[in-house]
């Protein structure tokens, strides 16, 4: 009964999209109509409102850090499996991806990711981030950095994560990442996605 309760209440707060609450706060579009059409932080930057392009993205890597932290401060009170932990995880993503707030029409889940994994095991982010951040300043390109970090985290969670449950749950959450970049994919193949900077058109 809790531990359902900890996996809902992680999809609640992963359905936070922080892409479309932060434009709503500063009267700009709606991320999901313009550029990419995903409600994150790389596409909120393509206005080149950057304020809103960083408060996107700690929105979105907060929510992950709190839905999982929730989850694993009540662990003990409640008697919470560890299992209950990686679903929370997962949840939160899943959340992410398709929020029940806003017509299932969510993003790509890099910094709700990012904020799971630094709840879960923050050696693994650590890893991812700095991965992410030596391609993203040598390419200049967000989906790939995002890529290459994902590709990384199930490694690093097998080395570096207490439970096999929670590197199970890493896995999924790359496999979901992966999947939503389908189209940046194709765009890296085609030579025709955009880099760090560039405008909406
Ligand atoms: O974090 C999302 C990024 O990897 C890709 O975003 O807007 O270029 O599809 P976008």
């Amino acid at each position: 009964m809790f531990n359902l309760a900890a996996v809902l209440s992680s999809y609640l707060i992963g359905s936070l999209s922080f892409a479309v609450i932060v434009s709503k706060y500063y009267g700009m579009d709606d991320p999901r109509t313009y550029g990419s059409g995903n409600p994150g932080a790389t596409n909120v930057l393509r206005t080149g409102k950057k304020k809103a392009a960083a408060l996107t993205l700690l929105g979105d890597a907060l929510k992950g850090v709190a839905a999982v932290a929730l989850v694993r401060c009540l662990q003990e009170p409640l008697g919470l499996a560890d299992s209950a932990v990686a679903l929370s995880a997962l949840a939160a993503l899943i959340g992410h991806m398709w929020p029940i707030f806003f017509g299932f029409k969510g993003g790509k889940g890099v910094a709700t990711a990012l904020g799971v994994l630094l709840a879960l095991s923050w050696p693994t982010a650590l890893v991812c981030a700095l991965i992410w951040l030596v391609m993203a300043f040598g390419f200049k390109v967000s989906s790939l950095a995002a890529l290459t970090a994902t590709a990384a985290a199930p490694v690093a969670a097998y080395f570096l994560m207490p439970h096999a449950s929670w590197a199970a749950a890493t896995s999924a959450i790359a496999l979901l990442v992966l999947y939503r970049h389908k189209s940046n994919i194709l765009n890296l193949l085609q030579g025709k996605e955009s880099k760090i900077g560039d405008k909406a058109e």
